[in-house]
């Protein structure tokens, strides 16, 4: 069966929170079973930004690293591994570099704006400029369809797919193209053959993308054929040359319901964070004392749940009945607020309970984690030297 695949990355900002597993890691541990999923961390992206502190990456990443498998992305299904250690990503990302209009970075609506609100950083150098195009590396190295990520990433991704498109204008003709491609229709056998050439036809002629997926899908099935003629026929169905690099797409995460304790969003810099790993104690002590609808001074004032970040929280973690109860005790002065942050605390509890267990399990196994990322990273680097294979032939550069 072919499946798409998947890839994503983040930043390695140390140990992560509920913000995080709602609103990514769920997402990850989800997609898994339905895709061929690659995740990573993104060290070298941590550096456009970070350079002058680097000390702090290590120890991030691999905390990071805790963080995802204690929330369930299993290495078993998923292919874990850090950036820097896939070095072909940098070559990649160097090749692209010569084919990239200075204008498409400077256009990328997060470069002024970072630089605008990181203003204790001089962030006018070349690497952070090219941070859209070392993404564009990381998600074309794999030929990866969809890309889950948040809104702030669309215009990354929409970045990735324009070079993807440039690179095949500009490299994906061969001499002799057309023949080529027809001998490779040869190949694929009498039924494939046929089948192929319908549904090409049925794409080209009426833009039928069904028939377009069900032909990749016959592609993707395909055994006996060389990568140099699975490409060309990839291309070939949409009629341009060969398709060397794939144009991904986003896969929107549904933004979470997840608030940071403020009900602002979750976030380290605000200080409003339950990080995973939080102390159960400490569970306790922040959701105890954080705020609630402001009107609400006195236990006998009745409050409004719309105007309460708790009330979010019962969003995420209470049952409807729960809920009903929160709305009728908040609105007559029923219930006080310790009352009604008690199903809150239990929730976040036994949420967490079991990623704390598995993270203390890894945290004492440094050499499992490390072995992990390990093979992550090796079957990693094989797929990205399929791609460089071709985008080194593609640019005349195959020498070795
Ligand atoms: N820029 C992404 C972020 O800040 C992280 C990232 C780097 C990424 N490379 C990627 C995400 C490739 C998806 C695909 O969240
Ligand atoms: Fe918020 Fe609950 Fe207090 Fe109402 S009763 S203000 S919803 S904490």
């Amino acid at each position: 069966m072919y499946v798409d695949r998947v890839l994503s990355g983040m930043r390695p900002t140390g140990s992560l929170h509920l913000g995080h597993y709602h609103g990514v890691l769920k997402n990850w541990v989800r997609l898994q079973h339905e895709f061929e999923c690659l995740f990573f961390v993104a060290d070298w992206h941590a550096l456009t930004t970070h350079y002058d502190s680097p000390g702090d990456i290590e120890d991030n990443v691999w905390q990071m690293v805790i963080d995802w498998l204690a929330a369930g992305v299993d290495p078993t299904k998923s292919t874990l591994f850090i950036q820097s250690q896939v070095i072909e990503h940098a070559e990649l990302h160097l090749l692209l570099s010569m084919m990239t209009p200075l204008g498409w970075l400077e256009r990328v609506p997060t470069y002024k704006d970072q630089q605008e609100k990181l203003t204790e950083k001089d962030l006018s150098t070349y690497g952070f400029l090219g941070y859209p195009l070392l993404q564009s590396a990381d998600i074309l190295i794999y030929r990866a369809k969809q890309v889950p990520v948040g809104e702030d990433q669309v215009p990354h991704i929409e970045f990735a797919r324009e070079i993807a498109r440039r690179f095949n204008h500009l490299y994906g003709k061969e001499p002799g193209y057309e023949e080529k491609a027809e001998g490779a229709v040869k190949r694929l056998g009498g039924k494939k053959a046929k089948l192929y050439q319908e549904l090409r036809t049925r794409y080209q002629q009426s833009g039928d993308e069904a028939a377009l997926d069900s032909a990749r899908a016959l592609l993707g099935e395909t055994q006996n054929l060389s990568l140099g003629d699975k490409e060309r026929l990839y291309g070939y169905l949409e009629g341009g040359g060969k398709m060397i690099l794939t144009e991904p797409q986003a896969l929107l995460t549904e933004a979470s319901k997840m608030p940071g304790l403020d009900g602002q969003k979750m976030s380290k810099s605000y200080g409003n964070t339950i990080a995973l790993r939080e102390e159960p104690e400490m569970v306790v002590k922040k959701i105890r004392t954080m705020p609630t609808d402001p009107a609400r001074v006195r236990r006998t004032d009745p409050g409004t749940p719309e105007k309460c970040p708790v009330w979010q929280f019962h969003q995420v973690y209470s049952t409807p009945e729960i809920r009903d109860w929160v709305r009728q005790g908040c609105t007559s002065a029923g219930i006080g607020c310790i009352e009604c942050k008690q199903p809150v605390i239990d929730g976040v509890l036994k949420e967490l309970a079991p990623i704390q267990a598995r993270a203390r399990a890894l945290t004492e196994d440094p050499d499992t984690v490390k072995n992990i990322i390990a093979d992550g990273c090796d079957k990693a680097r094989d797929l990205a030297r399929e791609t460089m294979r071709d985008v080194r032939e593609a640019m005349g550069l195959h020498f070795g």
